[in-house]
């Protein structure tokens, strides 16, 4: 009998092909949490999810999901996942990491060129018909930061964080960086993150979102920034202490920030950090290339085909579900 598998919102026909031929795939429009979207039965009888990072997949949901045999997300992160709750069921639950490392990276140093160099307040400046005759040009006209020559650190020394390094190495920039697991990565010089904070004209965040991490930058810790630092995040909202960000901001603190990531997304268009004019905002789209959206797909659907046969995912955050290889 084919089994089950729910895809949460509608991805590529084309790039689910050969999965349709392995199971009854069900497509939603993403419309509703996939608590609401299928009924009792549907959720009892459902084997597999394909699902995106908006899709909770939590414990009440597991609970209504007894059949479950993998969970395959199309995101290297998994914080939307109740992956401890799946691994004691034995069930795995894939991600995509790799393919997004460089496009990731890229919109990482994008939101910190743009941050630091007011791009985003130029183009508002132009298209509010504010750029007059009478202010064409001069000599302290819309300044901005000098990023060549300047201290980056890096928090999360990842794949991610070590392709922002990369391109840090590009402008000239020293790279100083932290990381949690202590890991030491070439020409990154690695500090504690007080050390990191004190001494960093621009801090890029790298990390996983976790119960560790969240409100990793609280106020204590950004009030221990380098006065007149840029913060970027492309990693997760939860990350940052909103609020203090923006007080911080508002106070003149820190110079900038660059952002395609918020506690609550979308983001409130009441969000403090919205009316300040050196926030640069972009919608979550870290990987968002044609090319690299199309590569998360495909590596989702990997995890699930693998699940289907039976086989360990290609990219399984809990590997720990597949029973050991038998000692020789
Ligand atoms: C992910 O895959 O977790 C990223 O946030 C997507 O941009």
């Amino acid at each position: 009998m084919l089994r089950n598998v729910v895809i949460t919102q509608p991805l590529p026909a084309d790039r689910l092909q050969a999965l349709s031929k392995q199971c009854n795939v069900q497509v939603l429009d993403g419309s509703l949490p996939l608590s609401e979207a299928l009924s009792r039965d549907e959720l009892s009888a459902c084997h597999g999810v394909i699902c995106l990072l908006t899709d909770a997949i939590d414990s009440p949901l597991l609970e209504a999901m007894p059949n479950l045999q993998f969970v395959s997300s199309v995101s290297v992160g998994v914080d939307h996942i109740a992956v401890e709750a799946l691994t004691r069921r034995s069930i795995p639950v894939g991600n995509t990491p790799g393919v997004l490392v460089d496009t990731t990276a890229d919109a990482a140093f994008a939101l910190l060129l743009a941050a630091a160099r007011r791009v985003a307040e130029g183009d508002r400046y132009i298209r509010d018909g504010q750029w007059r005759p009478e202010s064409r040009w001069s000599p302290d006209f819309f300044l901005g930061k000098d990023v060549s020559g300047g201290t980056l650190g890096i928090i999360g020394l990842g794949a991610i964080g070590q392709a922002v390094a990369r391109r840090a190495a590009g402008f000239n920039m020293k790279v100083i960086g932290w990381t949690p697991s202590g890991r030491e990565v070439p020409g990154v010089d690695s500090v504690s993150l007080e050390e990191l904070l004190l001494r960093s004209d621009f801090v890029s965040v790298h990390l996983a979102l976790a119960p560790q991490t969240h409100n990793l930058l609280d106020a204590e810790k950004i009030a221990t920034m380098k006065p007149g630092a840029v913060l970027v995040n492309t990693a997760r909202g939860g990350i940052v202490d909103e609020s203090a960000l923006a007080a911080a901001l508002d106070s003149g603190h820190l110079y900038a920030a660059g952002l395609d990531v918020f506690e609550r997304e979308p983001v409130a268009t009441s969000s403090p950090l919205l009316r300040h004019p050196r926030v640069v905002v972009v919608p979550h789209i870290g990987s968002a290339t044609t090319l690299t959206r199309a590569k998360m797909v495909d590596i989702a659907v990997q995890n699930a085909a693998s699940a289907l046969l039976g086989q360990p995912m290609p990219h399984c955050v809990n590997p720990e579900v597949y029973p050991a290889a038998a000692p020789h």
